[in-house]
């Protein structure tokens, strides 16, 4: 922890008003379940060999096995699947919409960052034809080897296998990998990889489009029969910067590019910058920009988020208090589109992070929990997997207090 870090730490340790936070903690306390065995299926690290899975170390996913979970504790058919299919509105990486194919379930997935769709569509191709020659033609200098190999692959698997390859050669954090081989090494790695797990392609075919979770207008009402999602976790890190690799390489063929379906359709300027700032992976992410308007979100909450919120005002962190408001705001969207599309007794299974943004407590797990019960939904369990924090502090009456990283298990009534 840095000199300010310690300082506003010292600041949040003398006199923060607790009440609320300490509120929200005995009202779910009887709900939480501490569930160890779940500490490392919400993390990516579960699936880093398994086929598919592996291709993209994504460090904010889940595991496959939390899917298979899902799937084992929801069991249907796959026909009653495919009428009401599994849906993933963070889709990431593609964790959960990839492992219900794998069981041949149907599922849909959306992510707001196009270069992650595109990798994610990618594992339902079919076969991973050779790279054209010219993808291994020597460059001279390596900033601009990855150009040249771009200008000469056409077929998405390939374009997917460059991403990834370039994506290789930095680190989660995007930073240059030192240790990284030359590019066109790790290319050829990423091509047997690829081209072994497509060698038994997956069952079913799932569908991952670009777009934002807090409005999903193509998906009707009640059309979605379980939901299994992990939002981005409110946190003082930027999100966007660990899929720059992927994403740099991605623009270069995508940047300019003419939207056919809105010129052929005809439709309005407006709704052209709208769509152009989907297909172009310009969504705005959960935890950054402007704040959209929630409504409805219960006051417990609320009032739990503005105590934490207020106190790092006066810590002189308003950047990171309105990170926490925006945080409440989308949410309620997000649980208020979870609700709406969800079928009658449709199951909502979400991972979330609660935080301690410089030393100051945010339960986030909490705070959706009563947003979800604003919205219409049962919350049957907060099953927790870790804590995140490996000291807790003390905490108001409470004594001490982690952070922790959570399942909800929803209900729509
Ligand atoms: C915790 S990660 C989910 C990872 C995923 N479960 C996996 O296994 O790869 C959250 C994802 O939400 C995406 N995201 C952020 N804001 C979004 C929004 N408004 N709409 C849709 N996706 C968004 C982020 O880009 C990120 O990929």
């Amino acid at each position: 922890m840095g000199r300010r870090g310690r300082k506003a730490a010292a600041i949040a340790a003398s006199g923060e008003p607790t009440e609320a936070r300490e509120a929200l903690e005995h009202r779910w306390r009887d709900r939480l379940i501490v569930e160890p065995r779940l500490a490392t299926l919400v993390t990516a690290e579960g699936g880093r060999r398994e086929p598919f899975h592996r291709w993209i170390p994504y460090k904010q996913g889940f595991s496959p096995g939390l899917v298979r979970q899902f799937l084992g504790e929801n069991p249907r058919t796959p026909k009653e699947w495919a009428s009401h299919p599994v849906f993933d509105p963070f889709s990431g990486s593609g964790t959960c919409v990839v492992e219900c194919a794998e069981h041949g379930v149907c599922a849909l997935g959306v992510e707001a960052i196009a270069a992650l769709v595109f990798l994610a569509q990618a594992k339902f191709e079919r076969e991973f034809p050779p790279l054209p020659p010219g993808a291994r033609l020597e460059s001279r200098t390596k900033a601009s080897m990855w150009q040249e190999i771009a200008d000469r692959v056409e077929l998405p698997v390939h374009r997917a296998a460059l991403m990834l390859a370039v994506g290789r050669q930095h680190t989660t954090a995007g930073r240059t990998n030192r240790g990284a081989g030359p590019l066109e090494v790790v290319l050829a790695e990423v091509a047997v990889m690829m081209r072994d797990d497509l060698f038994h392609p997956l069952p079913q075919v799932n569908r991952v489009e670009v777009g934002d979770a807090r409005r999903i207008p193509p998906i009707d009402d009640g059309a979605i029969g379980g939901i299994l999602t992990s939002p981005p976790y409110l946190s003082r890190h930027d999100y966007a910067q660990i899929t720059n690799p992927y994403e740099m390489v991605y623009r270069y063929w995508h940047a300019g590019q003419v939207c056919h379906c809105c010129v052929s359709s005809g439709v309005s300027n407006t709704n052209h910058t709208a769509h152009r700032a989907v297909a172009h992976g310009e969504v705005e992410q959960v935890r950054a920009g402007p704040r959209s308007r929630g409504e409805g979100h219960p006051s417990r909450t609320v009032a739990a988020a503005e105590e934490a919120a207020e106190w790092l005002m006066k810590i002189g962190q308003a950047k990171l208090a309105g990170v926490v408001r925006g945080y409440i705001e989308d949410m309620t969207l997000v649980l208020h589109e979870c609700h709406r599309t969800l079928a009658p007794g449709g199951v909502c299974w979400m991972v979330v992070g609660g935080a301690r943004i410089k030393d100051v407590y945010v339960p986030s797990d909490l705070m959706v929990a009563e947003i979800a019960e604003g919205c219409g939904f049962r919350v049957e369990a907060i099953r927790v997997a870790r804590d995140l924090v490996g000291a807790a502090r003390k905490f108001g009456r409470l004594g001490h207090v982690a952070p922790r990283e959570s399942l909800l298990v929803m209900r729509r009534a």
